[in-house]
């Protein structure tokens, strides 16, 4: 199992696991390092994945300068390595949203988390991650996203999930592949709150979509959040 690397953004990296036997076409996994003088790695990867994602951080940086660990929501995939992380940075802290760390991290954590405030901004010296509430988007009641504000890089977790190994980054379409895992797989909760979340993010005008699963998508991110939201507006009108 080997774990890609691409600066998908100044100072943004894609750290990048491929499972074929995952789903029909095989899988990405995909965790993202800001560097930045206090480092901030969004998901941790599964626990089975950590020995080949921290190999990946290694060939970046020394794994203890990680100050932050975040994640969107409580999943092995976000953060099931979670512990592991913490035991090879000594110094770093998780973060989560208020909830999440109500409802798991307060209690499930060996160190004591840092809860972020729907909007809260953290400063990362370089870099600034603005953490987002957005419950039961993509799914989980914790459910937050980041938008890292220099670069206007939005880690979209399992937003525009798409299968197979495509580029680490498109300017392409990955909102056909999206919309089509979304019908196959039926991984999003949509409710009529769904739709105005969405859009929420799109008046960001993110310009680096940091995709979870597949590519990652550079350009008009404002307009393909726009898209995505319609898309499942319509889902939900159609009862699907
Ligand atoms: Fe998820
Ligand atoms: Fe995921």
């Amino acid at each position: 199992m080997e774990t890609r690397v691409a600066e998908i953004a100044d100072r943004i990296y894609r750290l990048s696991t491929f499972l074929p036997a995952v789903g029909p076409k095989g899988f990405t996994f995909n965790q993202f390092l800001v560097d930045a003088d206090e480092p901030l790695l969004f998901h941790c990867g599964q626990r089975a994945l950590f020995p080949a994602v921290s190999t990946a951080v290694a060939r970046l940086m020394d794994v203890r300068r990680l100050r932050w660990i975040a994640f969107s929501h409580v999943e092995s995939d976000e953060c099931g390595a979670l512990n592991e992380w913490l035991a090879a940075a000594p110094e770093a802290t998780a973060t989560h949203g208020a909830i999440g760390c109500a409802i798991w991290l307060n209690d499930q954590a060996p160190r004591p988390p840092r809860a972020l405030a729907n909007e809260e901004v953290l400063d990362l010296g370089g870099r600034r991650v603005r953490r987002l509430d957005t419950p039961h988007v993509p799914h989980c009641w914790d459910a937050g996203l980041m938008l890292e504000e220099t670069t206007g890089t939005l880690f979209c977790s399992d937003l525009f999930t798409h299968v197979g190994d495509p580029p680490a980054m498109t300017d392409g379409d990955i909102l056909g592949p999206a919309e089509a895992a979304e019908n196959q797989f039926g991984f999003t909760g949509v409710t009529p709150a769904t739709g105005p979340t969405i859009r929420r993010l799109a008046a960001l005008k993110p310009r680096t979509l940091a995709v979870m699963h597949g590519s990652s998508f550079s350009g008009d991110g404002g307009a393909l959040l726009e898209h995505l939201a319609g898309f499942y507006e319509d889902r939900l009108k159609k009862g699907a």
